[in-house]
């Protein structure tokens, strides 16, 4: 099966590679021609665990190629995944422009029956807004083919009883009739004659009408020969191949059975690993991507207000978190207080799940606080540092960690960039360090001094702050930076560290309610 990806971004470039390495053929598509030369020149544009050696792999047994020519990969694929952008709008609704773009793109390539398959995060009645958009550019909904006889109403020799009614010759009509119910693509109809063919197959689901128009031409309505399918993605950045390849489910909303047994068939390696499958319709799908995030988001959130709350009443939050996560009804995952969430996932997500609550006048209240106690968490932070180290005014704080996780060079509403920012506006002046974010981040700040190494970053700082859980920052030596540092002192907002073993060094040291 012959598989297009349109956006070969984080999604789509894991999504097109590990398909790939299911022994199917893919094209992974993109407008960025600058990405897709590296591609091509066997560059990776993202850092993700595990991906460079699948692309290399597959690029030279011949099952993936990137391109941007978006109308060959449409014109020979079955199955096309659509997996661009769906940034936040102002109002935090998502901005579908992309996603948009590419149904109109891909409903003027239409050449024979396409699954469409919308991988994006998206407001609910996104995926039948696709199909109207792919419909509307689909621009040869009509083929003309000659039939002796029909008559244009206008022209007939022989009006029926309604002088408006099209009329055919018998044998032409039964031939449409029959070819109507059958198998054929409307490709093949270009060379179509219902008075001459035998009768070829048309598929059920073209609606077809049949129009004679003056001359004996015939007019044979071929409209949707495609179906649409919601398939919502639920990896994880830095864990994106594992996650693409042992997911928890796998959610296809749909509409045909036929669509449903092609997205059984690409994913039949995951149905042999006993992955669950939830089979469902198009809007409960688009629908479960956001509960879904909308409700990691809170967890998050609620262990940070847990820990906000520790600082103040002298109880330590690692210990909460663990003996919570011992309850098999609330599990120990997403329990790790920090500096809020970040990516590009988490924030735009809820604001988008809210805004379509205010468009159907809800107000989701609980995801409204969780918005906000999200955005206070990167000031609580700041606060700290304000609090333990007095005016930031020319003071020099060293960040380790930049990226808005660990394993990932992605910092798209990384907590260290909005704290960074602050930090900034306060007077400071930063030090950094991230293994993979330094030349993304250099982008949008390019007069942070940028150094090699977490001991660099140390050098001559009058405190560290530790804001990615980099498995490289779990095992510092504290001494080393403790004799680089100007100020030991170390804010550990991702609580990596003993406070009392750090503090024995002679560090002065905060971690996130701890005690
Ligand atoms: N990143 C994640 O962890 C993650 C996880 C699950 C779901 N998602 C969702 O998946 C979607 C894609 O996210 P992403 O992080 O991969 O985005 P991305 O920004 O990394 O990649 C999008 C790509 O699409 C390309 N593109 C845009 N318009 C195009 C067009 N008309 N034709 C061809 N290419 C085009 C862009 O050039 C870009 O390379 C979003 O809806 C996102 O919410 C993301």
């Amino acid at each position: 099966m012959q598989i297009a990806i349109i956006g070969t971004g984080y999604v789509g470039l894991v999504t097109g590679t590990c398909l790939a390495n299911f022994g199917l053929s893919v094209t992974c598509v993109d407008k960025d021609i600058e990405k897709i030369k590296q591609l091509n020149n066997g560059k990776i544009p993202i850092y993700e665990p595990g991906l460079e050696d699948l692309i290399v792999k597959n690029v030279k047994e011949n099952r993936l190629r990137f391109t941007t020519d978006l109308k060959k990969a449409v014109e020979e694929s079955q199955v096309i995944y659509i997996a661009v952008g769906t940034p936040p709008n102002h109002d935090g609704s998502a901005d579908l422009q992309y996603v948009e773009e590419v149904a109109r793109d891909i409903g003027k390539y239409l050449n024979d029956y396409k699954v469409f398959v919308n991988k994006c995060t998206v407001p609910v009645g996104t995926a039948r807004k696709i199909k109207q958009i792919i419909s509307d550019n689909y621009k040869n909904p009509y083929i003309f083919s000659h039939c002796e006889g029909a008559q244009h109403p206008k022209q007939s020799q022989f009006p029926s009883s309604n002088s408006e009614e099209p009329s055919f010759p018998s044998h032409c009509e039964k031939r449409s009739d029959e070819a109507i119910t059958n198998n054929i693509n409307p490709g093949d109809l270009s060379n179509y004659n219902p008075c001459q063919d035998s009768p070829s197959p048309l598929r059920e689901e073209y609606t077809q009408d049949l129009l004679p128009l003056r001359g004996g031409r015939i007019k044979v309505g071929v409209k949707h020969p495609f179906d649409i399918i919601s398939n919502p993605e639920f990896l994880r950045e830095g864990s994106a191949v594992y996650d693409f390849t042992h997911p928890d489910k796998i959610v296809i909303g749909y509409e045909s059975e036929k669509a449903k047994q092609i997205m059984q068939e690409i994913y039949r390696p995951l149905y042999l690993l006993d992955t669950p499958f939830v089979f469902t319709n198009l809007e409960t799908a688009e629908m479960i991507k956001y509960a879904c995030n909308a409700f990691l988001a809170t967890k998050i959130t609620f262990i940070n207000e847990i820990a906000n709350l520790c600082d103040r009443v002298g109880a330590d939050v690692q210990q909460i978190a663990k003996a919570m996560g011992m309850d098999g009804r609330i599990s120990p995952k997403f329990l790790h207080p920090g500096p809020g969430y970040g990516g590009s996932c988490f924030p735009k997500d809820t604001r988008a799940l809210n805004a379509t609550a205010s468009n159907y006048n809800y107000d989701f209240k609980l995801l409204e606080a969780v918005i906000e106690a999200n955005s206070r968490q990167r000031e609580m932070v700041v606060n700290k540092i304000e609090k333990y180290l007095g005016t930031l005014k020319d003071k020099t704080i060293g960040i380790l960690g930049l990226a808005f996780k660990q394993n990932t060079d992605d910092i798209r509403e990384s907590a260290a960039i909005d704290i960074i920012q602050m930090l900034l506006q306060k007077g400071a002046s930063i030090r950094c360090f991230d293994p993979m974010a330094a030349e993304n981040t250099k982008k949008i700040l390019p007069d942070l001094v940028f150094c090699s190494d977490e001991y660099e970053t140390a050098r001559n700082s009058d405190a560290l702050v530790i804001i990615t859980e980099w498995n490289q920052f779990r095992n510092l030596d504290l001494n080393r930076i403790k004799s680089m540092m100007s100020n030991p002192i170390l804010f550990d907002m991702k609580n990596l560290y003993e406070p009392f073993k750090v503090k024995e060094l002679g560090i002065e040291y905060y971690g996130i309610g701890r005690r």
